[in-house]
């Protein structure tokens, strides 16, 4: 693995607020991997900003009534401090109107313009007489070809998707003046992509059998290969972006995706310049030793592998100073708001101000991370939300540091106990915690942080079932060095646990930490030493804070009617169900299921819920004991099969003695309640596996 990382997250626009599908695509899974690089010591930058041109910002403007400027230094201003607030340990965030990106920009684009790279085209574009401009794709309207939607724009028709030239559309209007505009002749600077396929196809080659590229963005990139590529405009009519000092292209502009790439080394400039090494830069971009991975959504695939990379291949072409191009690529998809796609005009979704004046960071970021949409869209919901914050990160990390933090306050005055002799039960959990750094570094290094987060939050389910298991409450009072070394061993997984999980969740990992009182920050610890149980005995702890709070149904159905212009259904939606700490094949096998044939069925007298039902288990008859009775009625039971728990301890129920358990599925919401049946004619006694 390198030891310097250059990381690089997609610019935003400067058009509007950043919302929760933002961050699943390329911010929290970039946020995640720089903060395990740095825990394992690696020299990370960590780049992003503003991406402040293009027509879209231009457009807002014209709406508002409002220069272009003020309407990006409103949003970046909005997006800079949402990132903040939700943690993200951004290096620099730059944006791309600063005069330091503007002179990168025209260093890239004045080179390529004086080596004769870039071709010149003459061609048709429409122009607006009364607004005397000529008109990018989105100023012009019109009806679309293909579907006749009458409000199809000149780059797309949103209605049927088709990809258009304003040209093609059918009664096209200026959006500036309402006018027709008329077709005049302008020319633009086109980038010969074609010339750099081959090359382009091999370096994704190389870097995919160096770092295995996500399956999705290597598709992507073949599908472009498939049609041939083509040149491309990198100059626009427009007056707002990089404006160009050559004759002829006063009225003109960069391309917006020119500029934005390059944005990347712009703010790294002013990052560099920033902390007071000017030169810092050149360490990440020019020295090949640099890993660089560019994280983005999946809608950017075509500028970070083919158009970025080909721009710094023909930079790289006559330079001695060369450029590294990304190493890898890991875009995600999307990620979707309650089945249904984020849409600001329809009132669907949630922008993460908005959010995080709602709840804090630490369970949107938990949550996000294990929903990231990596290989395919996935969804936000808002119940899975308030059931990942209670049930997992409050039920299982929490409760475990809570649980241990506070007994030995209570039973060690606060102080870390010496360990006495290990058990085998001692021994699994020090066996888990060695191994788990390991096997979540492997995940991290595969972009696979969903993973990683599941590998970690075994730890801590397991650390409950330790703790649970060496039932410290009773030992305290029969064995004080079982019970020492419960806590001792206990404590030392919480450490261990602050630092794993500081790449999700940060401030609840800094606030573990000062619970257990220990020098410096979890920031600044190392990853491997969360493999060891490293806090000496005696160590003096700090005082227990609550770590989660849960989030109650009525805040959640709030948030549901604000935020997706639907009434909440709590009948109708599956309550999340706790789950439960992973088990090896050996613990299921404990359990002994086996097929029933029902032979008698009757009510328990006196009770509402109860049936006593006569099974046949093979050769055995016996009774069982079960609470269906207000689902089911007798007769409809008697001479099917069902699956029972059948070396379950037996128990009396109501006074009936019941050998076994009927196993039966259900919501737990709606109350009803499913006896579960083998499909098909099977033997009674049958082993269930
Ligand atoms: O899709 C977007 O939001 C673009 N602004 C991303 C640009 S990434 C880079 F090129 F700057
Ligand atoms: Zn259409």
């Amino acid at each position: 693995m390198a030891e310097r990382i250059l990381v690089t997250a997609a610019l935003p626009y400067a058009n509007g607020q950043i919302h929760l599908g933002h961050l699943a695509g390329a911010y929290l899974p970039s946020d995640i991997y720089v903060r395990f690089q740095r825990l394992k010591g690696r020299e990370v930058v960590f780049i992003c900003g503003s991406d402040e041109h293009g027509v879209p910002i231009t457009l807002t403007a014209d709406k508002e009534g409002i220069t272009p400027q003020a309407v990006v230094d409103r949003y970046h201003a909005m997006n800079k401090a949402a990132f903040e607030k939700f943690g993200m340990s951004f290096d620099n965030y730059s944006r791309t109107s600063l005069p330091l990106h503007h002179r990168t920009a025209l260093e890239f684009f004045l080179d390529f313009h004086k080596r004769g790279i870039l071709k010149e085209k003459k061609e048709q574009q429409f122009f607006d007489p009364k607004a005397n401009m000529f008109l990018p794709d989105r100023y012009v309207e019109g009806t679309c070809p293909v579907c006749s939607n009458p409000e199809a724009r000149g780059d797309q028709c949103e209605r049927c998707g088709s990809y258009l030239n304003p040209t093609e559309l059918i009664n096209p209007k200026s959006k500036i003046s309402g006018e027709v505009p008329v077709l005049r002749e302008t020319s633009h600077l086109y980038f010969p992509l074609g010339e750099y396929q081959k090359k382009l196809e091999s370096y994704i080659d190389i870097r995919n059998k160096r770092d295995r590229w996500k399956d999705n963005v290597l598709k992507y990139c073949q599908s472009w290969f498939k049609d041939g590529l083509q040149d491309r405009a990198v100059t626009r009519d427009l007056d707002w972006g990089v404006k160009i000092p050559l004759p002829g292209y006063e009225s003109k502009v960069l391309y917006v995706w020119f500029d934005a790439v390059l944005g990347y080394i712009s703010s790294t400039k002013e990052w560099s310049e920033r902390t007071g090494k000017p030169d810092e830069w050149k360490k990440f971009w020019q020295d090949e030793s640099t890993k660089y991975v560019a994280f983005i959504g999946k809608d950017n695939v075509v500028f970070h592998c083919i158009v970025f990379p080909a721009m710094l291949m023909a930079w790289n072409e006559t330079h001695q100073q060369k450029y590294v191009l990304p190493e890898n690529v890991p875009a995600n998809e999307f990620l979707n708001f309650e089945g249904q796609k984020f849409s600001k005009s329809r009132g669907i979704g949630i922008d993460v101000q908005d959010f995080l004046e709602r709840f804090p960071a630490d369970p949107l970021r938990y949550y996000l991370a294990s929903s990231l949409p990596e290989y395919r869209d996935s969804d936000f919901y808002w119940r899975d939300f308030q059931a990942k914050n209670n049930n997992e990160l409050a039920d299982i990390l929490g409760n475990f540091v809570n649980r241990t933090l506070a007994f030995a306050g209570k039973t060690f005055n606060g102080v870390v106990p010496e360990r006495g002799d290990i058990t085998s039960l001692d021994r699994t959990i020090l066996d888990a915690l060695n191994a788990t750094p390991t096997a979540a570094q492997k995940c991290f290094e595969e972009y696979r942080f969903r993973d990683a987060l599941l590998e970690i939050m075994n730890l801590a389910r397991a650390a409950n079932k330790y703790f649970n298991d060496s039932e410290p409450w009773k030992t305290a009072k029969s064995d004080a060095s079982r019970c020492a070394t419960t806590i001792n061993v206990s404590i030392q997984v919480a450490r261990s646990l602050a630092v794993l999980m500081f790449p999700f969740v940060p401030s609840s990992c800094e606030k573990i930490w000062r619970m257990l009182a220990l020098e410096g920050k979890a920031a600044e610890q190392s990853w491997d030493s969360a493999g060891s149980a490293v806090i000496p005995p005696g160590h003096k702890l700090g005082t227990t804070e609550i770590l989660f709070t849960k989030i109650e149904d009525d805040v959640i159905e709030q948030a549901i009617r604000e935020t997706t212009n639907q009434q909440p259904a709590p009948s109708a939606t599956p309550k999340q169900v706790e789950e439960k700490p992973s088990i090896t094949i050996d613990d299921f096998k404990k359990v002994e299921l086996r097929v029933a044939k029902i032979l008698e069925c009757e009510p328990v007298p006196k009770s509402e819920k109860l049936l006593k039902l006569q099974v046949e288990v093979g050769t055995e008859r016996r009774q069982i004991v079960a609470g269906i009775a207000k689902h089911y009625k007798p007769e409809d039971l008697i001479g099917k099969s069902v699956v029972v728990v059948y070396n379950l301890q037996p128990a009396k129920l109501m006074g009936q003695e019941s050998k076994g358990m009927i196993l039966a599925a259900s919501s737990d919401d709606d109350g009803k309640l499913f006896v579960v049946s083998p499909l098909g004619e099977i033997a009674s006694g049958s082993v269930v596996r």
